[in-house]
């Protein structure tokens, strides 16, 4: 059967996009096993969302290089085999034909949405697709002021009517996909739907989104252990972390501004999984050397009965995009279903992928997974 659900990346031939895509094509000619695919495991596939083999993939980049090319330099890399780059070759060029160009700063953001929007209806009729969902693993961008426009959804339409240019270019993308009638997945830190104006958009138009900024490392762990500490009755003193890793999102990362984004969504829980301010010194360094890979040490400096101080350390070494790959599918599968049963607005329960979750629930991977099981039964008994 024909797929019927559109995935559409922006930043398409990025190593997330293109693990992903690599991936989902391998899935669906049983090439690999589902290793890392949580929407497979039972509990979540309650929720009946579409398989992988129902996903149609294209998307949005500003790099000419194309995607069996960026696959082979992932393999060189170690991601994954070259035997499996090969063996997708034809899939990934036929993907790379619904690549589009992507918009940019420079471009009119009147014009710059309509064309966004126009590619996505575009690609939605071209394949006779029932939905498609908007999923953001482009390059991430530094914060934003929140202006008057970007808090309020007519104040934003009447900028952009006069000619203005006030959008991020995440948020360009997701005001465009909603727009499209497109749900959208923020799987970087960048502002994209979570600007006030745009989440206003959103529930306007009725759409589900999920975000932000994929848990895939150190923040994972962290997830799990906090907790422990807590419920121990432990004081946690201060909990640093230190960040090494190389590829595009290393390099982006390396600037400071930028960085800020990615530091910011990163320490938004320990706090609350804590139950109190603790010092926690977050630092990321740029390894070009280190290429798809990244290591974080984690020191958690803590206190016992009596007083007695005790420490932890973790050294975490992971291959970034092997990581995320599988949870872009899972989302992107899991709010086409959201969409299907009529949800709209921030999917709360998605926060278990996610550093900074949208909507309701806290940053406890033990809750967050609770939450996530609950969902899905719920909407697997919708329609
Ligand atoms: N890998 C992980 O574990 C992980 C976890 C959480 C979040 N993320 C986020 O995912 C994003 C992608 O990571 P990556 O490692 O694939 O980075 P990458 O640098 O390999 O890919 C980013 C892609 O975005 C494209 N891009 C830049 N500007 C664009 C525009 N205006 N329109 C369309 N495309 C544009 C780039 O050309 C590039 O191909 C980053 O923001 C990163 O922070 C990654």
């Amino acid at each position: 059967m024909a797929p019927k659900t559109g995935l559409w990346f922006i930043g398409a031939r990025g190593s997330v996009a293109t693990t992903a895509t690599v991936g989902a094509l391998a899935l669906t000619a049983g090439l690999t096993r589902r290793t890392g695919c949580v929407t497979d495991l039972a509990e979540i596939a309650v929720a009946r969302p579409p398989g992988v083999a129902d996903l149609l993939i294209g998307g949005h980049d500003v790099v000419g290089d194309s995607l069996p090319k960026r696959a082979e330099a992932l393999a060189d890399g170690g991601v994954f085999g070259i035997e499996l780059a090969r063996a997708v070759h034809d899939g990934l060029t036929q993907v790379d034909a619904r690549i589009r160009h992507g918009v940019t700063a420079d471009d009119g953001q009147r014009d710059a949405i309509e064309q966004v929007s126009r590619d996505l209806a575009g690609f939605r009729a071209a394949h006779a697709l029932d939905q498609v969902i908007v999923v953001d693993v482009a390059t991430t961008e530094p914060p934003v002021e929140i202006t008057p426009e970007l808090s309020d959804l007519d104040a934003l339409e009447r900028a952009l009517a006069a000619g203005e240019s006030p959008l991020p270019l995440s948020s360009l993308y997701a005001y465009a996909a909603f727009r499209a009638g497109c749900p959208v997945v923020a799987f970087t830190p960048s502002p994209g739907p979570r600007l006030p104006a745009l989440t206003q958009l959103a529930e306007r138009v009725g759409l589900p989104w999920a975000g932000s900024d994929g848990k895939t490392g150190e923040t994972l762990v962290k997830s799990a252990l906090a907790p422990m500490f807590a419920t121990r009755a432990l004081r946690v003193r201060s909990w640093a972390s230190y960040n090494m890793l190389g590829g595009g999102d290393g390099r982006a990362l390396a600037d400071p501004v930028t960085a800020t984004s990615k530091t910011q969504s990163k320490g938004k829980g320990l706090t609350e999984m804590l139950g109190e301010p603790v010092d926690g010194p977050l630092h990321i360094d740029y390894v070009e050397d280190l290429g798809e890979w990244k290591t974080a040490w984690d020191m958690v400096s803590f206190e016992g009965f009596l007083g007695t101080r005790m420490s932890m350390q973790f050294t975490w070494q992971g291959c970034d995009s092997a990581l995320a790959a599988p949870l872009v599918l899972d989302l992107a599968r899991l709010v086409a279903r959201a969409q299907q049963v009529g949800e709209s607005g921030p999917l709360g329960a998605l926060g278990f992928f996610f550093k900074d979750p949208a909507g309701d629930g806290g940053h406890d991977l033990g809750g967050q997974w609770r939450a996530l099981v609950e969902w899905c039964q719920q909407i697997g008994g919708d329609r």
